[in-house]
């Protein structure tokens, strides 16, 4: 079956133009006027919206095993929360456990993503360290499509990948053409602040953030940046909340260093206050890590936006529900870290952004979705609207609005961190793979 998307104003990361356009197979066969329709074509009429690249979110955790619990969104809920609001492609992280074979971590999550809804890529993190490690990564890249590594800087006793890890696996990216990416928080301070917060007597989430202040984040993305550097590795920093993150790759890309950065919706909107919330539970909710910063940082993360030194968007999508946040209740360290959000990015997006004047329409596609299909090697079957790429389209009505809830988003968690916000610009449609999988309100993923 075919579909024309008719009558629309095509949106793509540097342009806007007139134009229909013709699905099939699951593909974009054509985009321009007057096209050939073959007979029994449905027709979607798209007068007075935008048709542009399905967003991606190179950044989510589905059904991730963490903190001793399992976030509550699988890859079929979080990725059909994910169509609602126009993002037809996640990037999961591949998670192995110290000593865990990267490969069996890999098939392990493969399996869980068989249910997803849309389309999905993995990064895979590196932990530990040994000879087949190295080889590991290379069977990744070259038989399973792997373009990217991760390495948490944080969570020592876990998952902390330390300078012994990160020098050789970098040098391993750069053999392999993959890009290394980093979780920069100094893992070691973090634990050491946590330690003394708990002997002061501050057990509750607003000691989260003084266990991680912005010097964390600065220090592990200096340092991260500066091994690649050393090494002539290009390097991705994701989930960017602090000036001292920006500034740092502000300063290296000055100096010709290929970097790029990543930030949260959550990280462009929240402060630290979600943390000193009288309820426990509404401030639990909000633990997450990086955690929200004192109010400065986000207007400098929106001119990173801006200004091209921050290239994508991401949620961190990585969902526990009340009761699981409760496993923290007499320890802030205890509560599972992570919130929401890869249903909402792109509406908050395009209202905080292109609603205000801060970003373009164009910017918009850019850092919802061409930047991350360029940087992780899936530009233009992802990330275009173009004869032969991928038919992940989102139809947006720039007038349309929604009022987001927790009672009507459509991920399994019972919180959202944008409660009660009204949002100028959603999709009226989104198309994976050729399918219209959300019309109007109503999800068919
Ligand atoms: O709090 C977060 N971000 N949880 C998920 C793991 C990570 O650090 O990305
Ligand atoms: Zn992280
Ligand atoms: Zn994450």
């Amino acid at each position: 079956m075919s579909i024309l998307i008719k009558g629309g104003t095509i949106l793509t990361h540097d342009d806007t133009y007139r134009g229909d356009v013709l699905l099939s197979d699951g593909l974009i066969q054509a985009v321009g006027s007057d096209l050939d329709v073959p007979a029994n074509t449905d027709i979607i009429d798209a007068g007075g919206q935008y048709v542009m690249p399905g967003g991606i979110d190179p950044h989510t955790h589905m059904q991730l095993p963490f903190m001793g619990t399992v976030a509550c969104d699988d890859f079929f809920t979080g990725t059909a929360a994910g169509l609602a609001g126009g993002t037809t492609s996640i990037i999961d992280f591949v998670i192995p456990q110290p000593q865990q074979g990267l490969l069996d971590a890999f098939h392990i999550w493969r399996g869980w993503a068989e249910s997803s809804a849309a389309d999905y890529g993995f990064h895979v993190a590196v932990t530990w360290w040994d000879d087949s490690v190295y080889e590991d990564m290379g069977t990744l890249v070259e038989k399973h499509g792997v373009n990217s590594f991760k390495h948490f800087m944080a969570y020592k006793n876990a998952i902390m990948a330390t300078d012994d890890i990160l020098v050789p696996s970098f040098s391993r990216c750069l053999e392999l053409g993959a890009i290394p990416t980093v979780h920069a928080e100094n893992g070691e301070l973090v634990y050491h602040l946590q330690r003394k917060m708990l002997e002061m007597g501050l057990t509750g989430p607003e000691a989260h953030p003084l266990s991680r202040p912005p010097e964390v984040e600065g220090e592990a993305a200096n340092r991260a940046i500066k091994i690649a550097q050393a090494l002539n590795t290009p390097i991705y920093l994701v989930h960017v909340s602090t000036k001292d993150a920006l500034d740092a790759i502000i300063y290296a890309r000055n100096q010709g260093q290929r970097v790029y950065g990543e930030c949260l919706t959550g990280h462009l909107l929240l402060d630290d206050s979600v943390y000193r919330d009288e309820n426990w539970e509404r401030a639990a909710a909000h633990v997450m890590s990086p955690p929200f910063r004192p109010k400065g940082h986000q207007e400098a993360l929106w001119r990173g936006l801006q200004t091209g030194n921050l290239q994508t968007t991401a949620t961190d999508h990585c969902v526990f529900c009340a009761e699981q946040k409760a496993a923290g209740a007499d320890d802030f360290t205890l509560i599972p870290n992570g919130t929401a959000g890869v249903e909402d990015r792109m509406s908050v997006l395009w209202h905080e952004g292109v609603g205000t004047g801060k970003l373009s329409m164009n910017e918009f596609v850019a850092v919802t979705s061409t930047n991350s299909a360029k940087i992780f090697n899936m530009y233009p079957r992802k990330g275009a609207v173009a004869a032969g790429a991928d038919a992940d389209l989102v139809i947006w009505d720039p007038e349309g609005t929604r009022t987001i809830s927790a009672s009507t988003h459509h991920s399994n968690v019972d919180f959202n961190i944008f409660e009660g916000k009204t949002v100028k610009g959603i999709p009226s449609h989104t198309i994976s793979r050729g399918k219209v999988v959300w019309k109007d309100g109503q999800l068919n993923a």
